[in-house]
């Protein structure tokens, strides 16, 4: 095992779906895999491996914030040789014309996080979804009939900003939506040579302030789920 995951090795399939909340995680399990049984409860963050359409997938809970999400995403490449990431998350609206509910398949992560500063230093890396996860998503969701958006996404650092208003910046140049893991993740991925991918349903407006109810944060997780295992095991 690792230090942050229970599994023993070849517990946890090539692919692994990364929800931030580990019950999303079981809820992800109980509701789309078969035969699936958990391999962690270190920190009560679940993970669980099942099949999907016969292949062998995991699903594991990640955390809030990159910090967390790195955690399991290294031990999860460097001790269980996981080879593609493909994170389900929430996020809220930087736009005018997203809404509760939509879709969001994320080609870049645009972050305040600190984390490549101290590699990169004066310079500035772009981090990227994987071409192959980010193509096969958008052709799935095109021809079954999903609406999406598809671009720049920004992982924050902080949920609650103070001033609250910060996003008209991001807005501005384009970015489409704000969440807290996606550039970390993408970040190592590349780092280490593996395939990476977000895809985002939003939940709330930075802009409306309106909030998703649970019942639309359900179905909306639907679609989304329903992308990432298609992904993940084509
Ligand atoms: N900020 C950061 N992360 C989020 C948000 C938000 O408004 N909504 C969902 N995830």
């Amino acid at each position: 095992m690792s230090i942050h995951i229970g599994a023993k090795k070849g517990e946890i399939a090539d692919t692994v779906l990364l929800p931030g909340d580990p019950l999303r995680a079981k809820w992800i399990a109980e509701s789309f895999l078969e035969d699936a049984t958990c391999y962690n409860n270190v920190r009560g963050m679940l993970g669980f491996t099942g099949t999907y359409r016969g292949k062998k997938i995991s699903v594991q809970g990640s955390g809030m914030g990159i910090p967390s999400a790195l955690i399991y995403c290294y031990e999860l490449i460097n001790t269980y040789d996981v080879k593609k990431l493909i994170r389900v998350g929430t996020a809220g609206s930087y736009q005018k014309d997203l809404t509760l509910g939509d879709l969001v398949i994320a080609m870049a992560g645009s972050t305040t996080s600190s984390i490549n500063n101290s590699i990169f230093q004066t310079a500035h890396y772009a981090p990227t979804a994987s071409f192959d996860l980010f193509n096969k998503a958008v052709t799935y969701a095109q021809e079954n009939g999903l609406a999406f958006r598809a671009g720049n996404v920004l992982s924050a650092d902080e949920f609650y900003d103070d001033p609250d208003d910060l996003y008209h910046l991001w807005s501005r140049y384009g970015v489409l939506c704000v969440e807290m893991e996606t550039a970390g993740i993408y970040t190592m991925a590349a780092r280490h040579g593996v395939d990476a991918l977000s895809i985002l349903t939003i939940s709330d407006s930075l802009i409306t302030k309106v909030r998703s109810t649970p019942e639309e944060r359900e179905t909306g997780f639907r679609d989304m789920v329903d992308i990432a295992l298609q992904v993940g095991t084509d």
